[in-house]
């Protein structure tokens, strides 16, 4: 199967609310659920860690390789969560560093995660995990030769949207590379990143606010796990991919390739009178880009 093929059946997968204190971790990946890729270690039983784990590196290492070798890079990981897919690209493309950074605690439960699905008791040295304050990196000298960002930049807090690729341009060598990627896209059917429980399409557009609330706690009776999906909700900067594509351009950045996925949901005629059909049903965006100006 293609990577464009991947990235398309991408969307088509969702999970199941996983156990309470996973839930903000759930909702906030769930939409990368790829469960068709590479093929997948042997015994790795869960399929949104072998999304994460194995199908994301191969995408990155497909979308960099005409420009670039992940092997001896330093690599940068935006809003790397516990870490898995850096992890599955240190262990598998053999790069210098990869260093990932999140403003959760995420990254501590790397090696935990990692443990329930893969034959390992430590993590590689090549792998580096920071917790960091919103608008930082975890060291402003460090450099990279590649960066990323996976279902990240809707979830950036849209005053620290510039900020933070400014953070990303700054921190690459003269040439580096950058690869953005976000699903599913607010506007679209499932953009609320509630999908998995309220499965209505557009819910998060067709329903007054309050309503939407109450449809959730009645849905996921657990308050913590109500709590957090509701907050993952409302922090949705509600980014298109044009406005993706512009901001990293106005960052000193030379676009290399764009690609869109859209999902073939006919979207309800009272939307189409207020957004643009391509904004409804354009679920997800990659971006690869160039450092390009005069930062370094
Ligand atoms: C949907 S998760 C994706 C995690 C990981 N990239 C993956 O694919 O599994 C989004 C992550 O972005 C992180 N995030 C949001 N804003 C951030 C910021 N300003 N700087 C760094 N990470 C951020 C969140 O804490 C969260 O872990």
């Amino acid at each position: 199967m293609t990577i464009e093929r991947i990235l398309r059946r991408a969307l088509g997968r969702q999970r199941p609310v996983s156990a309470m204190a996973r839930a903000y971790r759930s909702a906030l990946t769930a939409t990368i659920n790829l469960k068709e890729g590479r093929p997948v270690s042997a015994g790795m039983e869960d399929p949104h860690f072998k999304a994460r784990h194995v199908d994301v590196p191969a995408i990155l290492a497909d979308w960099f390789r005409p420009h670039s070798r992940i092997q001896d890079a330093d690599v940068l990981d935006f809003g790397c969560g516990e870490g898995i897919a850096a992890l599955g690209l240190a262990l598998g493309f053999h790069p210098r560093r990869v260093v990932g950074v999140d403003i959760m605690p995420d990254p501590a439960r790397c090696l935990e995660v990692a443990k329930k699905n893969l034959p390992i008791e430590s993590l590689p040295e090549c792998l580096q995990l920071h917790q960091v304050e919103p608008g930082h990196l975890h060291d402003s000298e460090d450099r990279f030769d590649l960066a990323y960002s996976w279902s990240v930049f809707e979830h950036v807090d849209q005053t620290l949207l510039d900020r933070s690729l400014a953070l990303i341009r700054a921190a690459l060598r003269p040439g580096g590379l950058f690869l953005a990627q976000i699903a599913p896209l607010y506007y679209s059917a499932e953009g609320s990143h509630l999908n998995h429980v309220l499965t209505e399409p557009w819910v998060h557009l067709r329903t007054q606010q309050n309503r939407l609330e109450d449809m959730l706690r009645r849905a996921v009776s657990d308050a913590t796990e109500a709590d957090a999906l509701w907050s993952t909700y409302c922090t949705l900067n509600k980014i298109t991919h044009q406005d993706l594509v512009s901001r990293i351009s106005n960052n000193e950045f030379e676009i290399l390739r764009t690609f869109t996925t859209t999902q073939d949901i006919e979207p309800p005629a009272e939307l189409l009178d207020v957004f643009q059909a391509e904004a409804l049903t354009t679920n997800q965006v990659v971006v690869l880009a160039r450092a390009s100006g005069t930062v370094a």
